[in-house]
């Protein structure tokens, strides 16, 4: 029976963790062995009796859990120490943002872990409830309509009272994947006008099925790639965009960016001369600010002013419902070891699987992963 270890999250401000107790029985009906480190839930207020009431066993020692440990499980990676403390051999799963953490995966491979990687799960109906990026992006969607409507100055619907008409705040979403798509959703909720823009065409239908409008721009052939992902722009295609969008930036309120090209950097989207174009006071929330930005002065984990507008890029947005952020990651990545792994039996990985195939980065001391290997040949070319 495969001993999975659950650990307490080690990256400032990160709330969530990979076990809530509810998930529990199931790992014990599919005969895994639960442990999580004292304290686990701490962040979640979330004590070790309900863990232990739910069949967890709790340890304080949190090297003498990694020594003992088949597979351990968190949200974010384990930090670089814990790796030599953690049983040879072992399966570490989270999200490991492998295309940016070459270095990571060399340690992975020096200390013989097997990392599998939540990003690289593929996109397809199987893998929906392992799906930890769909999950978290939709949160994220939620999270900053409400970030960007506690900054902006206006309430968001139409209010007719005797002191006047207030006209309903716009709102323009740009990239309308998992996570756009959730935020038109909350800011439509909120009485709001939306506008939407991605480079998939495909998107359109979905936009306006949400009540939103979808701003049309010509940008010629763009596509997406196999798994459902945007491909990047060329430099006139982008500069057809920034002209295309900038009108509807500047009459906006809101404007919320979450374009994300995988396992590239985010593609950048407003400059400076479109956001001194907006109206003081309004607010755009740039979703991509820890990895690079969609917007030019947007700062990981700050709010920042540029020409009497918010700039807010918070970062790690889920992380702000981490209540349901861990529900939900726990449910997904229960998913992915139930379905790659017979959790009555000592751990073994079927490459045959695809689900293996992709979400496995390292194993047996080298970078397996097909994706991940040509993206690092790509980058020493
Ligand atoms: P993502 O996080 O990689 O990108 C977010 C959005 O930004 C995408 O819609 C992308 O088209 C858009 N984008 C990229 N460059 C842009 C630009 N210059 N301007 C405007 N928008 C730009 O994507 P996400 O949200 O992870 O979803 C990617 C695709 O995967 C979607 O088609 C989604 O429907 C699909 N998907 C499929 C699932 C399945 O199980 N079959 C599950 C989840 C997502």
């Amino acid at each position: 029976m495969p001993r999975l270890v659950f650990v307490k999250e080690t990256v400032a401000h990160e709330r969530r963790c990979a076990l809530v107790p509810e998930q529990i029985k199931a790992y014990l009906a599919a005969g895994a062995d639960v442990w999580c480190e004292t304290g686990l839930g701490q962040s979640l207020n979330i004590d070790d009796e309900t863990y232990i009431k739910a069949g967890a066993q709790i340890a304080s020692s949190r090297d003498q859990l990694l020594a003992k440990a088949d597979v351990v499980c968190s949200v974010q990676r384990l930090p670089q120490e814990d790796l030599s403390l953690t049983k040879t051999g072992a399966v570490l799963v989270s999200f490991l943002d492998p295309f940016n953490h070459p270095d990571y995966l060399q340690q992975l491979c020096q200390a013989n872990l097997t990392g599998m990687s939540m990003e690289m799960i593929p996109r397809i109906s199987r893998c929906q409830k392992m799906d930890a990026l769909s999950s978290q992006a939709s949160l994220a969607g939620y999270v900053m309509v409400l970030k960007a409507a506690s900054q902006l100055p206006r309430v968001l619907p139409m209010m007719m009272t005797p002191a006047g008409t207030l006209k309903p705040a716009k709102v323009f979403v740009i990239g309308a994947g998992v996570a756009g798509l959730q935020a038109i959703a909350t800011a439509k909720r909120l009485g709001v006008t939306v506008t939407a823009f991605d480079t998939r065409a495909v998107v359109a239908e979905q936009v306006q099925s949400l009540g939103a409008k979808f701003l049309s721009i010509d940008l010629g052939e763009t596509g997406q790639t196999e798994q459902g992902y945007a491909r990047q722009l060329t430099p006139q295609q982008m500069q057809k965009q920034q002209q295309g969008q900038a009108d509807c930036i500047a009459d906006s309120d809101i404007v919320i960016t979450t374009a994300q090209l995988f396992g590239r950097k985010p593609p950048r989207l407003i400059d400076d001369a479109t956001i001194a174009r907006m109206k003081p006071g309004s607010v755009i929330v740039d979703m991509a600010a820890e990895s690079g930005g969609n917007v030019e002065g947007s700062i990981a984990g700050e709010v920042v002013y540029k020409h009497g507008v918010s700039l807010i890029g918070s970062g790690n947005w889920a992380s702000d419902v981490a209540r349901d952020a861990s529900q939900m990651y726990a449910a997904n990545l229960f998913h992915l070891l139930s379905d790659c792994f017979d959790l009555q039996q000592p751990l073994s990985l079927n490459f045959e699987d695809e689900v293996v195939r992709a979400a496995v980065i390292t194993h047996q001391g080298a970078i397996v992963n097909e994706a991940i290997n040509s993206h690092l040949q790509k980058e020493v070319a």
